[in-house]
């Protein structure tokens, strides 16, 4: 599938608006996914025979490898994603309201670059709706079999000062059918949403949320739910510290790094500066290093003591694999999908397998971080 999708259909797919190939693919998943044949063909042509399981937030995953929030925003595919063998998914962004977004076109490809702009802002079926999905699901067809994350976002109408109430609105309604909430405030395209990320304003998100998860946990007498926050990857270095000093210390189980730039890299073609010149979000293989850089910072930050989920540019198993030494326990990807097709869950995790024999490390889990130790080693020969 690799050589086909990028000889056949990634050419195809720059003719059409790239929002609407991303509805047609996603429907085409949930429709092929609802028959057990399809779902069979599926798994043998997609999903990783090699496992590198890692137990995080309380759960086992089976490798690594997850999908990044935004991909399937209203939970469309689920049966689906567990076909290509993703090892978790994360549904959302979710807010407490239902909206439609940013005027289209909102989101657009730059292909030379491997690249998106996107300024969706949210469009979602609004916490109410998702919740009686996810009860449908689960009663009609079951749990899925791999940890299920939502990401939770701030509706646009909620003012930022009542911020903390939307998300926990959110996440009370969600609570009984997701594993673990992460806590967006980083999105560039819901206004002022990343002022979230300072001080006062994410306490008191994270403690609101804390406290859904206290009642919560009391009422249906099972664990609290993990719950994390998403960064930007255009904070200083002194943001940076506050964030993860605030989060910490509220009381976060770990965090993602990171959402989408606002920064630009030089495009890689005309059509692509165009694209570039967009309002939004930059994801994509432009936005790998930053975020991998992001990463460093954190475990050096937090000595490697917290759970980091590295998200941004990922589209190959080395790519991946960077992300692991610089101390990501977990990875996700959006862009990877749109520009190597659903052979990447496999190429990745056989990838990161090979990479894992070729290593000193015996298992997955002490390979986390290993470019701080290698550092590390070197300094200390110095
Ligand atoms: C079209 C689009 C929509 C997205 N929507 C969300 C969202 O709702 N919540 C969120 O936290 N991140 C969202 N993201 C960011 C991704 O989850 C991810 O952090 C970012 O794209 C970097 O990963 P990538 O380079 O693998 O795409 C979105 C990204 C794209 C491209």
């Amino acid at each position: 599938m690799g050589i086909g999708y990028r000889v056949l259909v990634r050419p195809a797919l720059r003719v059409f608006d790239s929002e609407k190939s991303h509805s047609r693919a996603l429907r085409a998943l949930r429709i092929a996914s609802s028959n057990p044949l399809f779902r069979a063909t599926l798994s043998l042509l997609y999903k990783p025979r090699k496992h590198l399981p890692i137990t995080r937030f309380g759960q086992t995953y089976q490798h690594p490898f997850g999908i990044a929030a935004g991909l399937d925003k209203k939970a469309e595919a689920l049966r689906g994603w567990e076909s290509l063998g993703l090892a978790f998914i994360e549904i959302g962004g979710i807010t407490q309201h239902e909206q439609d977004g940013n005027p289209k076109p909102r989101m657009f490809r730059a292909s030379n670059s491997m690249a998106l702009v996107n300024r969706m802002g949210f469009n979602n079926a609004g916490s109410e709706k998702t919740a009686t999905f996810l009860k449908t699901h689960i009663t009609n067809i079951g749990k899925p079999s791999v940890p299920l994350w939502a990401n939770l976002g701030k509706s646009k109408i909620t003012p930022l000062e009542e911020s903390a109430a939307d998300y926990a609105t959110t996440m009370t309604r969600l609570w009984k059918y997701v594993d673990v909430f992460v806590i967006n405030v980083s999105s560039p395209n819901t206004p002022n949403l990343r002022e979230l990320q300072h001080d006062s304003a994410l306490e008191s998100i994270i403690n609101s949320c804390r406290g859904v998860n206290q009642t919560m946990s009391e009422k249906h007498g099972t664990a609290q739910k993990p719950l994390l926050v998403k960064i930007a990857p255009d904070l200083t270095d002194d943001q940076l510290h506050a964030v993860v000093k605030t989060a910490r210390l509220a009381g976060c189980d770990g965090i993602v790094a990171t959402n989408t730039t606002v920064e630009r890299s030089t495009p890689s073609s005309s059509s692509d500066a165009k694209v570039f010149a967009e309002t939004g979000g930059l994801s994509g293989a432009p936005l790998l290093n930053r975020s991998t850089e992001m990463i460093h910072k954190i475990y050096q930050i937090t000595d490697g003591d917290w759970p980091i989920v590295g998200v941004g540019g990922i589209m190959s198993a080395q790519d991946a694999w960077e992300k692991i030494g610089a101390g990501a326990c977990l990875l996700q990807a959006y862009s990877g999908f749109v520009f190597e097709g659903a052979g990447l869950t496999k190429s990745v995790v056989h990838g990161l397998h090979k990479k894992l024999r070729e290593s000193p490390y015996s298992t997955f889990e002490e390979a986390i971080g290993f470019s701080h130790t290698e550092s590390r080693a070197i300094q200390g020969n110095e």
